[in-house]
Parts: C-alpha cells; sequence; structure tokens
C-alpha cells in the first residue's frame, strides 16, 4: 500500500433507523419540562460549517489555544504509547488532527486513521483531503453516532483515540463517565484516550465565547431549529427565539439555550405533535462542560482510566489529558478486585437519546 492513499467510508446512519432516534429524542425533549433538544442535532452541514466559523472568531479561545498545545505536544503524545493508528470520536473537519497525523508520520509509526463522526459531508470531505494529504495512511471513516456506534469502528491494538475540542464538555458530568467508560472497548487491545478539555476560567471569559460579537453562535444554536424542521416537517420560526448562554458557576459549565420570544405554537408534521411554548420559556441545547485538572482526573478515574500525561498552556486555559484504561488488579488474598477492567466488545453499547442538557 506504501505511497497509495486508502479509504473506506462505512455509513450507519442511511438506513430509517437514524430518524427514527431522533423523532424519538425530540419528541422526548419538547414533551419534557424544561424543553430540550440533544446538541447532537446541530451538526448538519450548515451547522458544522457554522461551527468551523465558531473556532475562528476571536471569543472562542478554545480552538486556538487547543491548536497550539497539539503544535508543542503532539510527537511526545504519538510517542506516548508509538501509536499505530489513530481514532478519532467527533473528528468535524478534523483540521487539528493534522498536527497528530503529522507527529504520526515523523514518528514512522501511524498506519491508519479513524474517523467517527454523525456530520456525513464533513466526515466525507475531511477524510478524502487527508487521504490525499497523507499518502501511506489508510483512511476508514465510521458515519455514525458515538453513543450508538461505537462497536462499528474496526478493531486495531495500539491505538491513540482521540476526542478533542471539549466535546466530552457537552455531556453532562454522569453521562460523561459513562460514555468514556463505553469507550474503552476501543481501548481493549491497549493504547490510549486524548481528551481536550475547557478548563474553568472567569465567568466573563467564558460567556464571551458563547455569546460572540458576530452572533455566530446565536445562528449555530438556533440552526438546530431548521435540522428539526428539515427532518421531521416542523414548523418552528428561528426568528421567534433569541439565542441565551449562562455560566453556571455550581455546575461548572455553560448553558445554552432558545428563549422564546412570544407565546407560541409549534408543529412536527412528521411526529404528529404540537408543542406550545410560553412566551419567555427556554428550550435547552448545551451545556458545556469546564473542567480543573482535579475534577477531570476524578471523571476519568471514574471511568476507569489513569491519567499519565497533562499539558496545559500558561494561563490554564485548555488541557489535553493523556490517560489509559486501568486493568484489572486483584488482590490474592481477598480476590477483591482494586481497579475497574476494560469491557469487553458485547454487549453492543446503546444510550439511547444523545447528549442532554
Ligand atoms: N473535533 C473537532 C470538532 C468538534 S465539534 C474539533 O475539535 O474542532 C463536535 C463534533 O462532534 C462535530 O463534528 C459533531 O458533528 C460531532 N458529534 C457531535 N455529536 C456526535 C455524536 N453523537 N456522534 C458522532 N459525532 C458527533
Ligand atoms: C463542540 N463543542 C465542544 C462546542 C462547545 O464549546 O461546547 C460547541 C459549541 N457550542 C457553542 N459554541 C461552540
Amino acid at each position: 500500500m506504501h505511497g497509495e492513499a486508502r479509504i473506506e467510508i462505512d455509513d450507519h446512519l442511511d438506513d430509517g433507523g437514524a430518524l427514527a432516534h431522533m423523532a424519538d429524542d425530540v419528541r422526548r425533549g419538547l414533551t419534557a419540562s424544561p424543553k430540550r433538544l440533544p446538541s447532537k442535532y446541530f451538526y448538519d452541514e450548515r451547522g458544522s460549517e457554522l461551527f468551523e466559523r465558531i473556532t475562528e472568531l476571536p471569543e472562542y479561545y478554545l480552538t486556538r489555544i487547543e491548536r497550539g498545545l497539539l503544535e508543542r505536544h503532539a510527537p511526545a503524545i504519538l510517542r506516548h504509547g508509538g501509536a499505530r493508528e489513530l481514532v478519532e470520536l467527533g473528528a468535524g473537519s478534523a483540521t487539528k488532527t493534522r498536527l497528530l497525523l503529522d507527529a504520526g508520520r515523523d514518528e514512522g509509526s501511524l498506519r491508519r486513521y479513524v474517523p467517527l463522526e454523525v456530520s456525513r459531508e464533513i466526515a466525507e470531505v475531511s477524510a478524502r483531503e487527508i487521504a490525499g494529504h497523507y499518502p501511506d495512511l489508510s483512511v476508514h471513516v465510521v458515519v455514525g453516532d458515538f453513543e450508538g456506534h461505537m462497536d462499528e469502528v474496526p478493531g486495531g491494538d495500539r491505538r491513540l483515540v482521540a476526542f478533542l475540542g471539549s466535546t466530552i464538555g457537552n455531556f453532562p458530568r454522569e453521562q460523561a463517565v459513562e460514555f468514556l467508560s463505553e469507550a474503552k472497548l476501543l481501548l481493549r487491545d491497549g493504547g490510549h484516550l486524548l481528551l481536550g478539555a475547557d478548563l474553568v476560567k472567569d465567568r466573563s471569559s467564558l460567556e464571551a465565547a458563547y455569546n460572540d460579537s458576530r452572533g455566530i453562535t446565536a445562528e449555530f444554536n438556533r440552526n438546530i431549529l431548521q435540522v428539526v424542521n428539515h427532518h421531521l416537517e416542523a414548523d418552528f420560526d428561528p426568528e421567534k427565539f433569541e439565542h441565551i448562554a449562562r455560566y453556571n458557576p455550581e455546575l461548572q459549565r455553560i448553558e445554552s439555550s432558545l428563549r422564546s420570544t412570544e407565546e407560541q405554537t409549534v408543529r412536527l408534521g412528521d411526529i404528529d405533535l404540537e408543542v406550545r411554548f410560553e412566551r419567555d420559556e427556554l428550550l435547552h441545547t448545551e451545556v458545556s462542560c469546564k473542567y480543573t485538572r482535579d475534577s477531570l482526573s476524578r471523571l476519568l478515574c471514574d471511568a476507569g482510566y489513569e491519567l499519565e500525561r497533562w499539558f496545559a498552556d500558561d494561563s490554564n486555559s485548555f488541557a489535553l489529558a493523556l490517560a489509559a484504561p486501568v486493568s484489572e488488579v486483584t488482590k490474592p488474598a481477598t480476590g477483591r478486585t482494586l481497579r475497574r477492567d476494560v469491557p469487553q466488545r458485547d454487549p453492543r453499547p446503546r444510550y439511547g437519546s444523545g447528549i442532554r442538557p
């Protein structure tokens, strides 16, 4: 295969199942109190484009700082486990990923790149670009939901599983533990997890990052209504919803929602549902949890990992955590299990309703 790019694309969202799943999620979310929509539905083609624009905003420091960390530490990260393949969860445009791929090429160890991404368009475009740019790398794209299709990722050993961009923050803490615990499936034949996490900081910097002066984040937030309109024949008028993003210091997270600017009724034709909104009622769309080194170490520990390396920028704004699953250690005298074990591939992981605020 030397000198010849190889690309394979498995699409697990192209049967009716994904739409049925979305219909369930949306019905459940819009009939709950308070109302909510899972944030994975932000990312249709337009949502992914808007997210890319967010990453370039002056207020959205996350991507910039994470890129700086990868520029500096990617070689050490690749060397740490001698990764043979890079699996990436929620890869998006995979722009920063190239720093890992460059380091893998320089180390001469990396053979395969496996992105698992829910947004088909961006996954395909970026995978083709990567395959073209790294002719010695084979690229196996899994178009799917990382909450339901983790077991569709092809097997492999000596892996680096990257989960960048602070996407872990889009899970409330308990779901983050459950998710990271499931992700050990990907590491059962060895390897490391690389987690990008945004860190707790002053309220004004955090709120500015989610309330940019150009209104791109507001457009991104409202786009979720267009996604629901498109797929479920709904008639949300995005102009009648205002973007809200506030920091909750107790839970150390940004909470994003859409505020109904008037009393209104929305119809969702495909699922035969009418939803009434009061004036000022909030529709929750996203949480973005912020961590400290301590709280992230605890999260990893609760999910059955040990933190091995920690890379943060000088202002302690963002960090890359490199962790490994803790293998089962039993105490001979008592037979008591001291540490969590790495799960086997079955049963198939199913979380149900996606990322919930
Ligand atoms: N990793 C990139 C993109 C982060 S944005 C970065 O660091 O910049 C979050 C990405 O995760 C988006 O590309 C989105 O489509 C993807 N995503 C969100 N929920 C997902 C899910 N449930 N399954 C798979 N991908 C998901
Ligand atoms: C992808 N995720 C980590 C982003 C975040 O910061 O929570 C999504 C986003 N929402 C608003 N701006 C960016």
